[in-house]
C-alpha cells in the first residue's frame, strides 16, 4: 500500500515530467509552451504561440512588446480570466488549465490581484480610497481599518483616504488601485499598462508604489508596460514578440573602478526547451537573413551566418 508521502512524491515527479524537469517547477509562476488561439468568424488568431516564462517568488518583472504581441492575452490567462488553448500555465501551485470553477474562484479572490490600465476600472466611483481598499477585505470576511490605512501609506496616498476617485489625480487613483489589488494579501499581482494613461512623472510614482509593495509584502509582480523608462527600473524585463518570449534584459548593480555603484544591463535571447530562439529583428535586417542560416559551433559560442552562397 502506498502511503501519502509516496503519492506526493509520485505526483511531484509527474508534475516535473509534465513541466519538463524539476528546475522548471522552481518558479512561482511558470508558463511553458503556452498557446492561445482566438476564433472569430471562422478566422483563427494565434495570440500566444508557445510562450515560455518562469518568474521566481518575490520577483518584480516587466513585460514589454509591440501592440498585438500577446501581453494582455498572457495576463488574462495568468489572472484566471481566460483559459489557454494548450500548454502549461501554473501560478502558486494552481494549474490554470485544469482547475475547476470553484478553485478558479478561489484563485481569483485569494491568490492574485490585478491593476488595469483604465483608472476607472480599478476603483468604485462612489467609495472613498479607504473604502475601496476595505471592500475586498470585507468580501473575504476579514476587515482591518489599520491594514487599509497602512496600504494607502505604503503606496503614498494616505492623504487621499477620504476622497472619492473623482477627487484624486490619475496617478493617485492608480496608486490606490495598487493598494486595492493587494488588500487581500495575494501572492501575485498583475498589472496591465497601469501607467498607460499617465504622464511620465506620475507613471514613475505608480511604479514606485509597485516596487514598495514588492519589497514590503514580498508579492510577486508582473507588470506589462510600453514605457521603457519604467522597464529601466526593474532587474528583469522580458520582451514578447508574436506571442512568444523573445528576449530579456537583466540588470545588476556592481561597484565600478571609481568605487561608485553602477547598473550593468545585459540582453539575452530566450532559448526554449527545444533549443529554439529568435534572432533580434535588427540583426536579421542588417545581414538580410532569410529562410535559412548557417550555424557553426565554436568552442565557446555559436556563429550564425547568412545561408545563401
Ligand atoms: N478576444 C479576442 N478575440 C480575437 N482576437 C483577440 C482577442 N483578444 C486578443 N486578440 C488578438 O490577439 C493578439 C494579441 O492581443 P493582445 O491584446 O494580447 O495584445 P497586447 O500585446 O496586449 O497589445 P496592446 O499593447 O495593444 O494592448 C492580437 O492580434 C489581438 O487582435
Ligand atoms: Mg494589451
Amino acid at each position: 500500500m502506498s502511503d501519502l508521502a509516496e503519492l506526493q512524491r509520485r505526483a511531484a515527479e509527474r508534475a516535473a515530467a509534465r513541466a519538463g524537469g524539476t528546475d522548471r517547477l522552481r518558479g512561482h509562476l511558470v508558463c511553458d509552451g503556452l498557446v492561445r488561439i482566438f476564433k472569430t468568424e471562422g478566422v483563427e488568431v494565434v495570440a500566444l504561440q508557445g510562450l515560455d516564462l518562469v518568474v521566481d517568488r518575490g520577483e518584480l518583472l516587466a513585460v514589454v512588446g509591440a501592440s498585438g504581441s500577446g501581453k494582455s492575452t498572457m495576463l488574462n490567462i495568468l489572472s484566471g480570466l481566460d483559459v489557454p488553448t494548450a500548454g502549461i500555465a501554473r501560478v502558486a501551485g494552481f494549474d490554470l488549465l485544469t482547475m475547476n470553477a470553484k478553485r478558479r474562484l478561489r484563485y481569483r479572490r485569494k491568490i492574485v490581484g490585478f491593476v488595469w490600465q483604465q483608472t476607472a476600472r480599478n476603483l468604485l466611483p462612489y467609495l472613498t480610497a479607504k473604502e475601496n481598499v476595505e471592500l475586498p477585505m470585507t468580501l473575504s470576511g476579514g476587515k482591518s481599518r489599520d491594514r487599509a490605512m497602512n496600504l494607502l501609506e505604503m503606496v503614498g496616498v494616505a492623504h487621499c483616504a477620504d476622497r472619492r476617485p473623482d477627487q484624486m489625480s490619475g496617478g493617485e487613483q492608480q496608486r490606490t488601485a495598487v493598494a486595492v489589488a493587494v488588500a487581500n494579501d495575494p501572492e501575485v499581482l498583475f498589472a496591465d499598462e497601469p501607467t498607460g494613461e499617465l504622464d511620465e512623472a506620475t507613471a514613475s510614482d505608480v511604479f514606485g508604489a509597485l516596487r514598495t509593495i514588492n519589497a514590503e509584502l514580498g508579492v510577486t509582480i508582473v507588470v506589462v508596460t510600453h514605457d521603457h523608462a519604467v522597464a529601466d527600473q526593474v532587474r528583469r524585463t522580458v520582451a514578447i514578440r508574436d506571442g512568444r518570449t523573445a528576449s530579456e534584459v537583466r540588470r545588476s548593480a556592481r561597484t565600478g573602478a571609481d568605487g561608485a555603484e553602477e547598473i550593468v544591463s545585459q540582453e539575452y535571447a530566450v532559448l526554449d526547451r527545444a533549443g529554439r530562439m529568435q534572432l533580434p529583428a535588427g540583426f536579421v535586417d542588417s545581414l538580410a537573413l532569410r529562410d535559412r542560416v548557417k550555424l557553426t559551433l565554436e568552442s565557446d559560442h555559436v556563429q550564425v551566418r547568412p545561408g545563401d552562397e
